[in-house]
């Protein structure tokens, strides 16, 4: 990567500051996924392992704008203690007299987490003298905050500017894998990109459109495509302001080239809601009255056979309605054949790791993003002021 990483610097007897983004899912003060924590592991314990490092911790959670105990990163320590296996200090907060104490006072291979930065809204303003306070907490600094790289916040960004900074392993990681498939990847590429809008996803379907071989669209965006293409969607989702833009993309697709596929069958409801009859509809064209909320079986097999033989798949946004179980069926047969590919295979977006962690394949895919937003302002070919502002190798 472009950018210098942290075996770039000499981090001995140093104060090392790691921006991380443990802003984990929490359900009545419980980590109901510790991904976020468990990736950042081999940053943490490499800087441990260089002889006299101090570890010190920032990160947000959640998005308060003032101090609450809702959004303390007190179970993250907790939990991190434990896949440390070594105490984690939680300082009462992440500027000022409070966090400095707690600093000085660190011995050599010690772990301090600061509390939440997000407590203070000069964290998100990008505040210049927030942004010192915290830098004054270090020697070196790293980003290994990849969730939150397009974010230009004081802790992402700010203290760049003060301390010159470096990535960390799980952000090269993902720059290599999301940013990868833009520099020469392998061939055939396809990209399965799906979701609810095109008003969302447009961005990322221009930018991948000169790169793919094949675009799979699927999700409640592709009866945009569908209508537009003279297909009747029932009562589907539809943009009818982006019909136009869905017309303009698919002779742009045509020009150069690529193949889009949309689906052919559909499994449909009456309404959108959970307890909802799942119905075959074996055609392209929905009955009037009927919303699609899930591929049908030849959709599945159209798809499968391409990604199967694909040598790069990327995967952004579910197929169908996954969190209705009746209607799951689509994206969970994807993110097996997404699994089953041999070829390198990138998983980014919050919806589409959520699938395939839920269908358990995520060890079965070679990259699964930590970003939400961040992986989709990537793969739109959009800059990233957290990884901008790091050291250029
Ligand atoms: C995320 O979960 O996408 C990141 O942690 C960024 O959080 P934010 O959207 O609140 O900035």
């Amino acid at each position: 990567m472009a950018k210098k990483t942290v075996r770039d610097v000499d981090l001995r007897n140093k104060r090392v500051l790691v921006r991380v983004d443990f802003n984990v899912p929490l359900k009545d003060g419980k980590i109901t996924d510790d991904t976020r924590i468990t990736a950042a592991l081999p940053t943490l314990t490499y800087v441990l392992d260089q002889k006299g490092a101090k570890l010190i911790l920032m990160s947000h959670l959640g998005r308060p704008k003032k101090p609450d105990t809702e959004n303390s990163l007190a179970p993250v320590a907790v939990r991190l203690s434990e896949l440390l296996g070594r105490k984690v200090t939680l300082a009462p907060d992440c500027v000022g007299p409070a966090a400095e104490a707690v600093v000085n006072a660190m011995k050599p291979g010690d772990v301090v987490l600061l509390e939440n930065v997000r407590f203070h809204p000069e964290e998100e303003k990008n505040d210049p003298g927030f942004a010192r306070q915290l830098a004054s907490l270090g020697d070196v600094y790293v980003n290994d905050a990849f969730g939150t790289a397009h974010r230009a916040h004081a802790s992402t960004e700010g203290v760049a500017k003060i301390l010159p900074g470096v990535a960390g392993f799980l952000m090269e990681k993902e720059i290599k894998f999301l940013g990868g498939v833009f520099e020469n990847p392998a061939r055939p590429f396809v990209a399965i990109i799906g979701g609810a809008k095109v008003s969302t996803k447009i961005a990322v379907l221009e930018s991948l459109l000169p790169r793919v071989t094949t675009m799979i669209i699927g999700g409640g965006m592709s009866f945009t495509f569908n209508k537009t293409l003279g297909h009747s969607i029932g009562k589907s989702m539809v943009e009818a302001d982006f019909l136009d833009t869905a017309k303009i993309f698919l002779e742009k697709a045509k020009k150069a080239g690529v193949e889009i596929l949309l689906p052919v069958d559909h499994l449909v409801a009456d309404a959108f809601v959970e307890t909802a009859k799942a119905e075959l509809v074996d055609s392209v064209d929905v009955p009037e009255g009927k919303m699609a909320l899930d591929i049908g079986p030849k959709t599945v097999s159209l798809f499968r056979e391409r990604i199967l033989k694909a040598k790069t798949v990327l995967w952004n946004g579910p197929m169908g309605v996954f969190e209705f179980p009746a209607f799951a069926k689509g994206t969970q047969d994807i993110a097996r054949a997404v699994a089953d590919c041999k070829g390198t295979t990138v998983v980014g977006g919050g919806d589409s790791v959520a699938a395939v962690n839920q269908f358990g394949l995520a060890s079965k895919i070679t990259h699964v993003s930590t970003g939400g937003g961040a992986s989709l302002e990537l793969l739109e070919g959009k800059q990233l002021p957290g990884v901008v502002a790091l050291q250029d190798r």
